[in-house]
């Protein structure tokens, strides 16, 4: 057995110029795929048979295998966040909405916050929304870094910024390709089911 690169749930061509073709062939077909293809080189030496990805994932954090941790945590983040974009975009409603509201004081607040902390990570790394407690915050993790690997911390939405994931569409304008996705590219129906808890797994899969 090994791990497979997920489909994505919708065309490379489907989102025109917010998210281009050329950026999809390489994004997810160079980069997330090498991922794949490294986590599966290096499970023959973790003695762990048939695991989870997630398990995987918590397995090289506790062994300090950094090189597996960061290959096989990238695998993941990257499967959650083809699930939380879609072409058709659109705005958060009811249970969601209200937790929005609840948390942040309005969608567009939660939107102004989420944009800050994805804008003002340092370098490479994801922007996160996660449950924490019974309660909804934003926060970031560096390079592969992933709420996996993290406690109490319950994955509900990303956007990653590392610079591979919008530098053919918007050179160095991190702040634009943001605004973009946040306002016309995202899966507001996915983002939601997540609030039960269960976001790991959405994008965990069969080794
Ligand atoms: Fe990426």
């Amino acid at each position: 057995m090994a791990f497979t690169l997920p489909e994505l749930p919708y065309s490379k061509t489907a989102f025109g110029d917010t998210i281009s073709e050329d950026t999809f062939d390489y994004h997810y077909g160079k980069h997330h795929k090498a991922y794949v293809d490294k986590t599966n080189a290096a499970l023959e030496k973790t003695g762990l048979s048939s695991p989870k990805l997630s398990e995987v994932i918590l397995h090289a954090k506790s062994q300090g295998d950094n090189g597996l941790f960061n290959n096989s945590a990238q695998v993941w983040n990257h499967s959650f966040y083809w699930e939380c974009l879609s072409p058709d975009g659109g705005k958060p409603s009811g249970e969601l909405k209200d937790a929005l509201d609840r948390d942040f004081g309005s969608v567009d607040d939660f939107k102004k916050k989420f944009k800050e902390e994805a804008t003002g990570h340092f370098a490479s790394g994801w922007a996160w929304l996660v449950m924490d407690g019974d309660k909804l915050a934003i926060t970031s993790f560096h390079d592969a870094d992933t709420p996996v690997a993290h406690q109490g911390k319950k994955p509900v939405f990303t956007l990653d910024v590392w610079e591979h994931a919008y530098y053919l569409d918007y050179q160095n304008a991190r702040p634009d390709y943001i605004d973009a996705l946040l306002d016309d590219a995202i899966n507001w129906d996915f983002v939601a089911k997540n609030l039960d808890g269960k976001g790991v797994e959405r994008a965990d899969q069969d080794g």
